[in-house]
């Protein structure tokens, strides 16, 4: 729990207000959070919606695991506390990136219910959507493309996500992706239809 440090300090509401933003963008600001075990496809399926959403005229921006505890976070380890205070300012960036406008996804393990919990509590109802990228650990430890099970399994790496951490699934995702049976194009599909369902972009 971070306890607010500073006194005196006032909210400023600018005169533009969110909505303002989403019309000049023809879009909804909202963020995709995207959790499941390294390896399962999170980076993938994230920029592959990117790229979708940009040939078609909307602005998203993902924020990503590695990326951001290369600055942002990169006083953070993984031990419990610190996975907590990672997603804790996720949750608070991509907040801030839905309130510019922008369709946020956010590609984090995220392993911690709690965690996602938290930062969904940031946002409005039906502005921040959970997608589980599931995949049987057996085939990410397969995938290792970064071979970080390899080294987790020889012990080489500590308190690993899903070999030596654990892994909360979410009870109740807006989206279920299982990598291990659809393509990339097919996820990629599916978070496209749900935002146009959603009327969070509208239909091609
Ligand atoms: S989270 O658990 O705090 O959400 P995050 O998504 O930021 O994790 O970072 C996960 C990435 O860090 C993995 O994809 C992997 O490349 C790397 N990594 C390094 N050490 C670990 C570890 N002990 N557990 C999980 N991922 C690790």
């Amino acid at each position: 729990m971070v306890r607010q440090k500073a006194t005196n300090i006032t909210w400023h509401q600018g005169a533009i207000t969110k909505q303002d933003r989403e019309r000049l963008l023809n879009q909804k600001g909202v963020v995709v959070w995207f959790t499941g075990l390294s390896g399962s496809g999170k980076s993938t399926i994230a920029h592959a919606v990117e790229e979708r959403l940009f040939e078609r005229g909307h602005l998203s921006f993902v924020l990503d695991g590695d990326n951001i505890r290369h600055g942002l976070n990169k006083d953070l380890g993984f031990s419990p506390e610190d996975r907590e205070e990672n997603i804790r300012r996720i949750g608070e960036v991509a907040k801030l990136f839905a309130q510019a406008g922008l369709i946020t996804m956010t590609a984090f393990i995220s392993p911690y219910r709690a965690d996602r919990q938290k930062a969904r509590e940031l946002l409005p109802s039906g502005e921040f959507i959970e997608v589980f990228v599931k995949v049987p650990l057996d085939i990410a430890e397969q995938r290792d493309p970064k071979g970080l099970y390899k080294k987790a399994r020889a012990g080489e790496i500590k308190e690993f996500t899903g070999i030596s951490a654990p892994y909360e699934e979410p009870l109740s995702p807006e989206l279920v992706l299982d990598t291990s049976l659809l393509s990339v194009e097919e996820c990629c599909a599916r978070v496209i239809n749900y935002l146009e369902e959603k009327e969070i972009i509208p239909r091609d």
